[in-house]
């Protein structure tokens, strides 16, 4: 195991390249199940996620080859086992169920384990399947599903108590493209991770109408055939950056991003008083001109506030003036980080689903456990601010999300060093 020695108190500045979206990357790895075509996918980020998404493909019977961010998938003859051994190391490898239906009418997949960020459900991906047709059976911690007379279309809704499911919707997405008749999904989430699936399987041949809404339609086809794409940058490595810019920079522009991706983060750094300016293609975040204001921000489904930059706004609500306050409403449960904060000097207050932050003067390094994985960027964000050395442990936590996070730190300025456990 490593832990990240981070040497507190430089100054970043720069241009920052982002990287692949992780959370794109992952379910449309899953959609190469749908067809025997060669797939080609460019920009996947080298992330110990996408590796395990690559193994599970092997395991599943896929010939998978890797080079420098394009990985090229033939899923000629599979079975619909999925291991349980990949498996439970990471939650996204759920979405293999929808396109192991779609294609096979049957899949077995164990419980998902992945990021501990409270207790994580997977009933609305299981009743939208059951809406299309097929029979769900949890046995000895594996997920049964079968419809042995296929899919068929239907209308649903897969709105959920905390609102609508990233990858449920890619998952029952995966499974209609390849159903009889046409799916409506009511409810469906918007995130742009699922537009991305969306037009990898629009190239693909499937008919989908709606994606980037709340309501899709979706048309069944016969059959799917191969594709080539690019997926989309990664907008919560790019919102990390931009905390690190607002922590700690004189300067930091990222490169290969979708500024409208990002419209909800930039706008809150904005409103603090930090300045923001975009291109097509970039966002550079300057030093605010007065001392920055503390913000008010609550978690939302897109296109509100991401749930997955709630632990980066903690940490940097520990360096500004005065009260900010974070109510997270997708999972109420996340905040492992705030303890590690608290032991860095941090002011914070948690009263349910709600952080309560007044900044101080200046956080203090100290050693800290990662816990998830963007508790842990939540963590080297503060470390950057911190007098002192911050010692994170349990670094896997960042190398499942990040691709090369302290090497990127170190371009732009950080002090940081990884070293063995
Ligand atoms: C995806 C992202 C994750 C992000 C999350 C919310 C990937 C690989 N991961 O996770 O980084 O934090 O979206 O934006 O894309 N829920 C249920 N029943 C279900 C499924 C979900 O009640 O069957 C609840 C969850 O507990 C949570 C909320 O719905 O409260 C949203 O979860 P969901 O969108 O499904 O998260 P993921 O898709 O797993």
């Amino acid at each position: 195991m490593q832990k990240l020695i981070v040497h507190g108190g430089t100054r970043l500045r720069g241009k920052v390249n982002i990287s692949g979206s992780k959370n794109s990357s992952l379910p449309i790895l899953a959609a190469t199940l749908l067809t025997k075509d060669d797939c080609i996918i460019r920009r996947v980020p080298d992330l110990s996620d996408t590796n395990y998404m690559v193994q599970i493909l092997r395991a599943l019977g896929a010939e998978v080859e890797r080079a420098s961010g394009v990985v090229q998938v033939k899923a000629e003859k599979i079975k619909a086992d999925a291991p349980y051994d990949l498996v439970r190391k990471m939650r996204a490898s759920i979405c293999v169920m929808g396109p192991l239906t779609g294609r096979l009418h049957k899949a077995t997949v164990s419980m998902p384990g992945g990021c501990v960020i409270g207790d994580r459900p997977v009933d609305l991906h299981l009743k939208g399947l059951e809406y299309l047709g097929a029979n769900v059976k949890m046995e000895g911690g594996n997920i049964d599903i079968s419809a042995s007379k296929g899919l068929k279309g239907t209308t649903m809704n897969l709105l959920g108590k905390f609102g609508s499911t990233v990858l449920g919707t890619g998952n029952v997405m995966m499974a209609a493209v390849l159903a009889k008749g046409t799916t409506i999904i009511e409810g469906a989430a918007a995130e742009p991770e699922v537009e991305d699936l969306a037009h990898f399987l629009i190239k693909m041949g499937a008919k989908i109408e709606g994606a980037g809404t709340t309501h899709m339609i979706i048309e069944g086809v016969k059959e799917l055939h191969g594709v080539d794409h690019t997926v989309i940058p990664d907008r919560i490595e790019a919102g990390t950056f931009l905390v690190a810019g607002a922590i700690c920079g004189d300067g930091v522009m990222l490169r290969r991003v979708i500024p409208a991706h990002l419209k909800n983060i930039t706008d809150t750094l904005a409103a603090s008083g930090y300045e923001i300016s975009s291109t097509k293609d970039t966002v550079t975040i300057m030093p605010a001109g007065a001392p920055p204001k503390g913000f008010h921000l609550t978690t939302r489904t897109y296109p509100g506030f991401p749930t997955d930059m709630q632990a980066q706004f903690c940490a940097l609500a520990c360096t500004i003036p005065g009260l900010s306050s974070v109510k997270e409403t997708i999972f109420p449960q996340r905040f492992m980080h705030v303890p590690e904060l608290k032991r860095m000097g941090a002011n914070i207050e948690l009263d349910g689903d709600t952080a309560r932050i007044t900044g101080v003067d200046s956080l203090s390094g100290a050693p800290v456990m990662a816990s998830d994985l963007r508790a842990s960027a939540a963590l080297v964000l503060a470390a950057l601010n911190a007098k002192g050395t911050t010692e994170i442990h349990r670094l896997y936590h960042i190398d499942r999300g990040y691709e090369h996070l302290d090497e990127k730190l170190a371009l732009l300025g950080a002090e940081m060093e990884r070293a063995k456990e």
